[in-house]
């Protein structure tokens, strides 16, 4: 199999940074199809620490390509200090090992003017958004008012776009929120000068895909954020602003769905969420510090503490239906060592009704109680085996139990933050 699409079952933060690397490795070209530097993966190779918003991580390997393509929402301060910081670590990054879609969207500065003083305002209803513009930039985008990344190449073209943009940013800036409003030449100056410095990475990613594709190459697609964070399919409206979901690899990275050959979802061994809305397996109580503690549960992107909870199937089935998941990664099994009994979270109870998939509307699912089966856990540290059949009987019977529960066999266990501490049962690739 030549294409896989890996994408986060959960809420963002499976882990996936440390998949997509793994996966890396069997691959020539890494894609990341939609977000914005609201992700973050943070990878650990020989005790060295990278943190990455934009580029793929595949970029530790010399002779991969990574692509940003049309679907992600760009802001080139955060590329361009990512390109720096390599470059800092000794990576230097050329045409022949990155490219940057010229259709992508950028983030603008009033995108997150207007990302930070709409959450500053919202009270209640705020979503808890990481506040880098990624809503603002959408918006733009299906408005038809963006700025893309080809629009940076040409002064004329970005003046009159701006021009008309800015109109009506500032007197929402302005007016509404109170904030500063933004001069156009300042904007157009600095921009143009970002486009001067990603030209030479600037291409139309879709063709190249494209090209590797009928070259035989195998290529991994990487979604940004989780499947409950999808704007169509998540906790809306607590989701970000477009499709983590595999059918938003084809939409994000021009491709068409035939091309895709297996879905990798990937499920953390237990639930984390960062900013607001519903989470029925949430815990208050030792067992979610011990998840928050252990597992080193604070963003990479905002540093933001997150909230921690069971494994909740429900989630996962649903991400199971939506993304046709052909196999599963399991993440940071490693973390469940010393709790004595282990929940997963199989349906919910609302009333009198039992669900088994999560409710749209929010209210309803306010009211929802977690139904748990419980498992016996085990004390071993497993950070150390590289063998399913050497995990303690306790955590095989764990796994088994999130197999039969979503009906999807498991290609990848994780034990631990290294490259090497990671169990291949199957390649998604073979
Ligand atoms: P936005 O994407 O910044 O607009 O934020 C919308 C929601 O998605 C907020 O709840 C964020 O905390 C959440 N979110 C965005 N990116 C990530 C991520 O990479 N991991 C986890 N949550 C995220």
């Amino acid at each position: 199999m030549s294409n896989v699409v890996l994408v986060g079952s959960q809420w963002g933060d499976e882990g996936k940074g440390k998949i997509v690397d793994l996966l890396t490795a069997r691959c020539d070209m890494v894609v990341r199809y939609q977000g914005g530097n609201n992700a973050g993966h943070t990878l650990v190779v020989d005790n060295k620490q990278y943190i990455f918003h934009l580029i793929p991580s595949g970029i530790l390997y010399d002779n991969k390509k990574c692509l940003i393509s049309n679907g992600v929402a760009l802001d080139p301060i955060i590329l361009i200090e990512e390109i720096e910081k390599l470059a800092g670590q000794g990576i230097k990054l050329t045409p022949k090992r990155f490219g940057l879609s010229d259709k992508a969207h950028v983030i603008m500065p009033y995108h997150k003017a207007l990302d930070l003083a709409r959450e500053s305002q919202s009270g209640d209803f705020r979503i808890g958004t990481t506040g880098r513009g990624i809503g603002p930039c959408y918006e733009d985008k299906s408005a038809r008012v963006g700025i893309r990344v080809i629009d940076l190449l040409d002064a004329d073209r970005l003046t009159d776009k701006l021009y008309i943009v800015l109109k009506e940013k500032n007197i929402l800036l302005n007016y509404l929120y109170g904030s500063d409003i933004i001069e156009i030449d300042p904007i157009v100056e600095t921009y143009l000068s970002y486009g001067k410095k990603l030209a030479p990475f600037i291409t139309d990613t879709s063709a190249e895909i494209a090209s590797a594709m009928s070259s035989g190459k195998k290529i991994l697609f990487e979604g940004a954020q989780g499947t409950h964070l999808d704007i169509d399919h998540g906790t809306y409206p607590f989701v970000t602003s477009s499709n983590p979901t595999s059918g938003g690899a084809c939409t994000g990275a021009g491709i068409g769905p035939t091309k895709i050959d297996h879905v990798v979802g990937i499920v953390k061994s237990y639930t984390t969420r960062v900013g607001a809305g519903p989470f029925i397996t949430e815990l208050t109580d030792e067992t979610g510090q011990h998840f928050q503690k252990k597992g080193s549960e604070f963003g990479a992107t905002t540093g933001r503490i997150r909230r921690c909870g069971w494994l909740d199937m429900v989630l996962v089935n649903d991400a199971v239906r939506l993304n046709g998941f052909s196999s599963l990664a399991i993440t940071k099994l490693d973390i469940l060592s010393g709790i004595k009994t282990i929940k997963i979270c199989t349906a919910y109870k609302c009333g009198a009704e039992i669900l088994k998939i999560r409710p749209a509307c929010l209210n309803k699912l306010a009211e929802c109680e977690p139904v748990y089966e419980e498992f016996p856990g085990w004390n071993e540290s497993l950070s150390s085996i590289r063998s399913k059949d050497k995990l303690p009987a306790n955590a095989v019977n764990y796994l088994n139990a999130i197999s039969r529960i979503s009906g999807v066999p498991i290609s990848i266990l994780s034990v631990g933050p290294d490259r090497n501490e990671t169990i291949l049962l199957s390649d998604p690739f073979i």
